[in-house]
């Protein structure tokens, strides 16, 4: 047969192939097969949802919430959410808020609302990947800007950001608290950066779905945002979801506050993406909300009893860098090994049966560093800890 008669296997086009993939699934696959992992790797509590929002989504199927909704969700999900969001960050109405599948469908809902192919969006890095990735999807060319690590932690440099958001740019990614870093932006700098955007017209998705989990402000306190500081209507979408706050990662539930004007078009593409989030889920949504102040109240004070042991017990070990971040769930720190992070990450889980995340998941700008997930207990993070601690002597 001549090379002209061989079958032509088709291929996705060139933007979906040239996607980077996974390296938190690399590293994982690298450990299939390897008994007794420990894995603080995903971006999720090892508990489940609590009772009162999975009670809440039973008698929602029970009573036969099967069907289609709105495109913009349920009324009174969207009821419940402008509530929220206006106690949080002042008054947010209804035609402000469309409820989606999860955050990141609704980062892509973001992304496909203000962006085409061609257009140039910024994002600051390390990042949780899908914010680099999504914009890519659509042909747009993504140019990042790194964030400085310091004796204080991760820093933004403020100027370097201002000097890349260059009139020709069509939408800045921004992820505080963040992923995996744990910085979160200042006030003063959102207002920068607003007032910045303001003046050349450029789009601001704000991922915010960290924003509860922020341990520099009074207990209850959530990180700053931009709906602090943004008309409703101004060129600012924020992303938010209920997997971290109410522990619903594979719910696939979130919402969007975004201009009024965009509503109808994003109906449009809600449509086509996906319909509507499912109806006894958005219900369950309305459970969480109503009655899960507390419960996130309580589970963010675990978290910081977690972060601060955590920090504690890697700080011990010899040649390791770790700092208590301000917000999220992750340690983002560096350690021997760790400027070859995919590498390391693999060894440990095969050799140590500990998984974490390498940093270079999240762009070369994390290379140096890992990510340690401490939504868990304390006894289980001293298990991984004492892994990693024999590790690091046999190396
Ligand atoms: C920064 C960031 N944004 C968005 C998401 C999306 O989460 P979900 O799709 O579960 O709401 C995640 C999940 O880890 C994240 O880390």
């Amino acid at each position: 047969m001549s090379e002209t008669d061989l079958p032509q296997f088709p291929n996705a086009r060139d933007a979906v192939r040239s996607l980077r993939a996974s390296q938190i699934r690399e590293v994982a696959n690298a450990g299939f097969g390897v008994p007794d992992v420990l894995p603080f790797w995903f971006g999720e509590s090892d508990r489940v949802t609590p009772p009162f929002i999975r009670d809440a989504a039973s008698a929602a199927l029970s009573a036969g919430a099967t069907f289609y909704t709105h495109n913009l969700g349920i009324a009174p999900l969207r009821e419940t959410l402008a509530r929220y969001v206006s106690t949080l960050h002042g008054p947010t109405s209804v035609e402000h808020v469309a409820v989606t599948s999860a955050g990141v469908n609704a980062l892509m809902l973001a992304a496909q609302l203000v962006v085409g192919a061609g257009d140039r969006v910024v994002a600051v890095t390390p990042l949780w990947p899908n914010l680099v990735e999504i914009p890519k999807i659509l042909g747009a060319h993504v140019e990042t800007v790194s964030l400085v690590y310091g004796a204080n932690g991760w820093q933004l440099d403020l100027e370097r950001l201002l000097a890349a958001l260059t009139p020709d740019t069509k939408l800045l990614m921004l992820n505080s608290p963040n992923n995996p870093t744990g910085w979160v932006m200042s006030r003063d700098e959102q207002r920068a950066v607003l007032e910045h955007c303001r003046r050349l017209g450029i789009w601001i998705v704000a991922d915010e779905v960290y924003e509860r989990l922020y341990y520099a402000g009074e207990p209850g306190q959530s990180a700053p945002s931009f709906l602090d500081l943004a008309g409703r209507d101004e060129r600012v979408i924020c992303v938010n979801s209920f997997s971290k706050a109410w522990l619903m990662t594979g719910w696939r539930l979130g919402w969007i506050v975004a201009p009024a004007s965009l509503m109808d078009d994003l109906g449009k593409l809600v449509e086509y993406n996906t319909s509507c989030a499912p109806a006894f889920v958005q219900q369950a949504g309305i459970a969480a909300i109503e009655q899960g102040g507390q419960f996130t109240r309580e589970l963010v004070g675990e978290l910081r009893v977690s972060r601060d042991h955590l920090v504690g017990a890697l700080s011990a070990l010899p040649g390791v860098d770790v700092k208590a971040p301000p917000g999220a769930m992750y340690v983002f720190f560096s350690l021997p090994g760790a400027s070859r992070s995919l590498d390391l990450c693999k060894a440990l889980v095969r050799e140590a049966g500990l998984g974490l995340a390498p940093g270079s998941a999240f762009g070369p700008e994390g290379e140096g560093f890992v990510r340690w997930c401490y939504a868990c207990d304390t006894a289980r993070l001293d298990a991984g800890v004492a892994r990693l601690k024999d590790y690091l002597a046999r190396y």
